[in-house]
């Protein structure tokens, strides 16, 4: 049986902490979609689409992992695409009280979709998309964080 695992966040935009979950996730289960939320409470500095691009370009090497973009309920976009595991990344004991609380509420609303989650690499624990947005803007260099093409859509954007 294949598993498919789908991977939601807003990945304002894709860094180096998300690409190493992403790697880890393809090695486990037999389909990985990454699911980009629109998410306009959080007034995403890249557009669905920008997001996307960027989301498709750096995983590109991946074949077992599809990139999608969606609006509403992530258990609604799970069911829609097969997937019965929601994957969450933890990076410290600080996301862990607001994960318990995503996963329960899915849970609620599916019981039939589980919630798993694995670490990142050390090195990525540290890393969050507002930080490298915030280092991008005021001139910094984002090179360690993320991807070349993602530094480079930083640049244009921000600086
Ligand atoms: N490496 C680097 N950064 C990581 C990371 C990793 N492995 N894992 C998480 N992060 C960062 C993200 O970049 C984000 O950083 P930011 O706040 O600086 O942008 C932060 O950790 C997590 O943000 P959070 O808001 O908790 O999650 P998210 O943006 O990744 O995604 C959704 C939240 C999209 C999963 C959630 O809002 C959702 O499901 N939305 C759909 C609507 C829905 O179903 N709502 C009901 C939910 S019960």
């Amino acid at each position: 049986m294949t598993t498919t695992v789908i991977y939601p966040g807003t990945f304002d935009p894709i860094t180096n902490g998300h690409i190493d979950l992403v790697h880890r996730a393809s090695k486990l289960f037999g389909r990985v979609i990454v699911a980009i939320a629109i998410n306009p409470s959080k007034a995403p500095k890249f557009t669905l689409d920008e997001r996307v691009s960027l989301a498709e370009k750096t995983l590109a090497g991946l074949k077992n992992v599809e990139v999608c973009g969606f609006e509403g309920l992530l258990i609604d976009v799970a069911k829609d695409k097969g997937a019965n595991v929601i994957l969450r990344g933890l990076r410290a004991v600080s996301d862990f009280e607001h994960e318990f609380q995503l996963a329960g509420m899915n849970r609620k609303m599916n019981p039939d979709i589980e919630t798993l989650f694995l670490t990142p690499a050390e090195q990525y624990t540290y890393i969050s998309s507002s930080l490298v947005r915030e280092i991008a803007s005021l001139g910094g260099d984002v090179s360690e964080f993320v991807a070349p093409c993602v530094a480079q859509a930083l640049n244009a954007k921000l600086v």
